[in-house]
């Protein structure tokens, strides 16, 4: 392969280097364009072509449905790790070591409470707000109550600012769904692990102890890492973006969360559920859904199938499929939703419509039945992909300002109108 890329404007010759990353993967630098031809630039709306960054964290071949942390398979991590070390390799680039992994859990442990004066916050919003603004908003406000700002180039001061929002952002995961449903607020309990303590605090009731069921705990553990990153998806580029400008790090994981809350992103999950009880609450009829999925006059979408990136299968759908299988069992969970859901999932993959266009159930399909079987709302749904999601916004946002990113500052096409003279008010 050249080793350079050759545009032509007006007759006019220009080069670009190719960089090529450790995958083989083809990039045209495009930094000098507008400088040497004179203000040209590119667009490229949905930044379907453009990279926005060079990054060592994830790998992902949407055609080979391949998914790596840190060159390490989706499926191993999902089989041999757990949540927490793989927190700990996606931000600091390595697997821990046992003594490592021992200091980052009691390192989190430490500084799992948040101020009291949260909870006031949190008494303030009306019951009927989306937990995922709530949690928007409380992150965010962390900022006030712990307002020291990160010195990037301190080790010690990235590494206690990552502790700490690791240690918080569970309780505030937990206290969002609490509220809702009008219960006590609970804290951890530092014998316990990091995913059993989201379970314990999720959902311990005031008379009684929460007892762990080890299927629930592995089947939040998987979902988790699955969730953990995916590059520069929506949320994750606003993180970047937002802290590009050194926003700091808890307000830019704010941004992040804004941008996952919608349904072509983090919200399909809530979708597809939402989806499935409209089915119920119209008879049940999955063959009417088929075909008004695939009526090209008709607007719907089977939710929870097919992926941008994703054009075979979702490597994390057959993982997350099989802990589905293994809930459902065990919780003996009867459902005319998840009946239905089953339904769609058997015609849709039998269905030359979905087969031919490559459109497979995605993580999200399977992530909103295993919820729904444990028992968590579902506009807590998003929620829970955002709690999966934080070590991910975290790495990125590290990644970007150890390697000095300059402020996130895209072009446009100007497509308005040219001068014109003032108009005063009489006149127009
Ligand atoms: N139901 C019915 N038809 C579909 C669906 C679907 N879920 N998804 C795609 N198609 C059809 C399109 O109509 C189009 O058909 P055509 O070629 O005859 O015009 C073809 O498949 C290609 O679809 P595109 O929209 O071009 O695919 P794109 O890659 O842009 O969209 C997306 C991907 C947004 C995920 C889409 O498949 C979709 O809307 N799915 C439902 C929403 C969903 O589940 N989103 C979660 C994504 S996973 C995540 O965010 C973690």
């Amino acid at each position: 392969m050249s080793d350079k890329a050759t545009l032509e404007i007006n007759g006019e010759k220009y080069e670009f280097p190719i960089k090529i990353g450790t995958e083989n993967e083809v990039a045209i630098d495009i930094k000098s364009l507008r400088g040497s031809t004179n203000g040209v630039i590119t667009i490229d709306p949905g930044y379907k072509n453009t990279g926005s960054c060079e990054s060592a964290i994830t790998f992902l071949d949407g055609e080979k449905g391949i998914l790596r942390y840190r060159g390490y398979s989706i499926e191993e991590l999902a089989e041999k790790a757990d949540f927490l070390e793989v927190v700990y390799l996606l931000i600091f680039g390595e697997l821990p070591t046992q003594d490592q992994l021992d200091k980052f859990e009691s390192d989190i442990k430490e500084r799992s409470m948040v101020d009291d004066d949260v909870k006031k916050i949190l008494d303030a919003f009306p019951k009927s707000a989306h937990p995922m603004g709530v949690l928007s908003s409380l992150t965010s406000a962390l900022t006030a109550f712990y307002p020291s700002s990160v010195d990037v180039n301190s080790e010690d001061d990235m590494y206690n600012a990552i502790v700490r929002i690791l240690a918080k952002f569970p309780i505030l995961v937990a206290w969002t769904m609490r509220k809702k449903h009008g219960l006590p607020l609970e804290y951890g309990d530092d014998n316990l692990g990091y995913v059993e303590n989201v379970l314990k605090m999720m959902f311990k009731k005031p008379s009684s102890d929460y007892e762990q069921n080890p299927i629930l705990v592995n089947a939040l553990d998987k979902l988790l890492i699955l969730h953990a990153d995916h590059e520069q998806n929506c949320s994750t580029s606003t993180v970047r973006i937002a802290g590009s400008s050194h926003a700091g790090l808890f307000v830019s994981l704010a941004s992040g969360i804004s941008a996952l809350w919608g349904p072509l992103h983090g919200g399909a999950n809530q979708a597809v559920l939402e989806m499935l009880e409209a089915i119920k609450q119209d008879g049940g009829d999955t063959k009417k859904y088929m075909a008004k999925a695939k009526d090209k006059n008709d607007p719907f979408r089977l939710m929870g199938f097919g992926h941008r990136v994703y054009k075979n299968f979702d490597p994390r759908a057959k993982i997350i499929k099989k802990a589905a299988d293994e809930v459902l069992n065990d919780l003996g969970v009867e459902d005319p939703i998840l009946d239905i859901a089953k339904g769609l999932e058997k015609e849709a993959l039998e269905d030359p419509y979905f087969v031919d266009r490559k459109l497979y159930p995605n993580v999200d399909f399977y992530s909103g039945i295993i919820y729904r079987a444990m028992g968590i709302p579902v506009e807590m749904f998003t929620v829970m992909f955002a709690l999966g999601r934080l070590p991910g916004w975290i790495a990125q946002w590290r990644e970007m300002r150890m390697r000095n990113e300059p402020i996130g500052r895209p072009r446009q096409l100007y497509i308005g109108a040219t001068h014109r003279p003032f108009k005063s008010i009489e006149k127009r």
